[in-house]
């Protein structure tokens, strides 16, 4: 192999490797935002779902949901508890799979409450292990009739996955409950209303160069009515109306008929987190399109304003003077300097005319009055078919800006794939590979083998070589919960205390971390190296550390000795750093238990010679860095 270190072919794009997050798998609710308490507003379908009256104290009260929905639309439920005796009455939340609770650690309970009538109701609130015994408990007192918010805090003595909160009112007397929350004081950044500090840390480990949220099918919804409305997922988080999740499912490999979307995750949130990874905010918007999987309902043409008006509205948001009316709400949350919105996505994998016909309006009202704001347009579901040829010809002669390609398939496809930008047009729209992954035949629970990672690097080595046309990439789904998911492979998995990386995680960390700044043309002879003896290449230098770096991956199973002669440089430093990600077994996995047992290794190899020169491993992924 030879690299011509002085032939730069591209830089490599600063938000080049990203991540995509969706609210599927229990990512949000149940997940990465760090709320307890399932449906703490009664707001699900089913009122009561989540919650449970022990029979022990049944017969001392009883609970109302009262729906009061023409005075707040936004939050029309709440709980009337009547205690009847002396004694409590209870309610027990079950939380999303049980709670995760650590010893030591502060929990902070919050509720909205008003007293009715002239006795007040105390409410004694208690963390129950799998048992039943207490592990942490507080009191609050609400009185008077109107409502307001009651706090409390309290160490739990134990470390339980599975824990539940009880909710004890004693009278007699009735009281009016709503937003009954608990959150643990440690969040990310120590917020209220915060997220999980281990799984946006997995996160900020990827070094991501974008965010792109939210998704995904959420954002088309099943049907309009329960599309994603991102000015329904800001200010005030009680007044967030609440909508069944697209994933909420009986059919699901762990059945998810409790999925909602309380939207405590909302965009204000998405925007800061992206700037809290360091990474470039890149939201997705419906553009008057429902998933055309499910129903095929779209909004009459005539009739598409309100949904450009959230996207003009959207991008004053995000980066409008704090005067402007949305900019001036940023403000209000907490955030008066703009989150420097750049990108903005018009639709998720939607296809055919009626895509076109909407597109072609939106792209229009937004560059009118945007024109620096890249539109990233959707390609439909995959890249082999006649939707994604008939959009692909009218988006190019339509000029978009970045075309959304999604892959999931084989890895067979992924390494017969690797070549697939090497001869792509180079005149029309940048791509981004938006959402992929490999996907094996296996039925186990968690599909994120070492051969589906193997694979996807392979590939990504096709993406590296030519960032002149793909300008972003990013894996997915992100997220999932080992008790809830709807799709398999995911790139972290978590339950409610732990989380790891998959083998998936590690590679798109590698290229994330390894990025570099410019392509440099890395050939066998005067090819690029896709495949031939089985290796699958790219190198890019870093210009910041005056490094070379290279990417090759094995994909057989027998070791592949590589010979690399460094041309247009003048030397190479004495030793270089070697970081593996390899196994001997294409269905190995990593998992709770064994976290990391895919995960890089590093060593030092001789390249004195201007030669790097090593034996690969079987089934192999090496990062080489050497000062140039
Ligand atoms: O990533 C899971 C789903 O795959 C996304 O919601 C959708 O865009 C794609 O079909």
């Amino acid at each position: 192999f030879t690299i011509k270190a002085n032939e730069v072919k591209a830089p490599v794009a600063p938000h080049m490797w990203g991540i995509f997050f969706e609210d599927i798998n229990l990512s949000a609710d149940g997940g990465i935002y760090a709320e307890l308490v399932k449906n703490r507003s009664f707001e699900f379908n089913t009122p009561l779902m989540g919650w449970s009256i022990p029979k022990e104290t049944a017969a001392n009260g009883n609970v109302l949901v009262v729906n009061r929905h023409d005075t707040h639309p936004s939050n029309p439920r709440f709980a009337r508890i009547t205690v009847t005796g002396t004694r409590s009455f209870d309610m027990v939340n079950e939380g999303f799979r049980g709670m995760g609770i650590k010893a030591g650690e502060q929990y902070n309970f919050s509720v909205y409450a008003r007293q009715q009538g002239s006795t007040p109701v105390k409410i004694r609130i208690a963390l129950l292990d799998e048992s039943g015994k207490e592990i942490g408990n507080a009191v609050v007192s609400p009185q008077g009739s109107e409502w307001q918010l009651y706090k409390a805090s309290f160490t739990a003595s134990a470390t339980v996955a599975k824990a539940k909160l009880q909710v004890a009112f004693s009278g007699p007397g009735i009281l009016d409950a709503d937003m009954i929350s608990l959150f643990p004081q440690h969040t990310w950044k120590e917020r209220s209303n915060g997220l999980r500090a281990d799984l946006v840390q997995l996160l900020v480990d990827l070094h991501p160069g974008f965010l792109r949220f939210p998704g995904g099918c959420i954002v088309e919804g099943k049907e309009l009515t329960n599309r994603y409305q991102w000015k329904k997922t800001v200010g005030d988080v009680n007044d967030r109306e609440l909508i069944i999740n697209r994933w909420n499912t009986e059919f699901a490999h762990r059945a998810t008929p409790d999925y909602y979307q309380s939207f405590g995750l909302g965009f204000f949130e998405y925007f800061q987190l992206a700037e809290d990874i360091g990474a470039s905010p890149l939201p997705i918007l419906n553009c008057g399109m429902a998933c055309q999987y499910n129903s095929g309902e779209v909004v009459a043409v005539n009739e598409l304003q309100p949904y450009i008006q959230d996207a003009l509205d959207l991008v004053e948001f995000a980066n409008g003077d704090t005067h402007t009316k949305w900019g001036a709400l940023r403000a209000k949350m907490g955030h008066p300097e703009p989150f420097h919105l750049k990108m903005l996505g018009v639709g998720n994998e939607q296809w055919g005319p009626q895509y076109v016909e909407r597109y072609t309006i939106f792209a229009k009202a937004i560059k009118d009055k945007y024109p620096d704001i890249k539109l990233v347009n959707s390609l439909g579901p995959s890249p082999d078919g006649d939707k994604f040829e008939f959009l692909n010809d009218t988006l190019r002669r339509l000029n978009a800006d970045i075309l959304d390609e999604h892959y999931y398939s084989s890895p067979g496809w992924f390494l017969s794939n690797a070549g697939r930008y090497d001869h792509y047009d180079r005149k029309g729209p940048k791509i981004f590979a938006g959402e992929y992954a490999a996907h094996t035949k296996d039925n186990g629970a968690n599909k994120n083998s070492w051969q589906a990672a193997l694979a996807e690097a392979a590939f990504m080595t096709g993406l590296e070589r030519n960032t002149d046309v793909v300008v972003m990439a990013s894996y997915a789904p992100l997220l999932a919960h080992v008790d809830g998911w709807q799709w398999a492979p995911d790139l972290i998995w978590f339950d409610n205390l732990r989380s790891y990386g998959t083998p998936n995680y590690y590679v798109q960390k590698l290229y994330a971390n390894h990025k570099g700044s410019e392509v440099v043309s890395m050939l066998k002879g005067n090819q690029v190296i896709t495949g031939q003896d089985s290796v699958y290449a790219s190198a890019v230098l870093d210009k910041a550390t005056g490094e070379l770096v290279v990417k090759m991956v094995n994909a057989a199973a027998t070791p592949v000795p590589v010979e690399v002669a460094v041309q247009g440089v003048k030397g190479l430093a004495a030793s270089s750093r070697l970081i593996t990600l390899q196994s001997n077994d294409l269905q190995a996995l990593n998992s709770l238990d064994a976290p990391t047992h895919i995960a890089p290794t590093e060593k030092t190899i001789d390249t004195r010679r201007k030669t790097i020169k090593t034996t690969m491993a079987p089934w192999s992924f090496y990062v080489i860095r050497t000062k140039i």
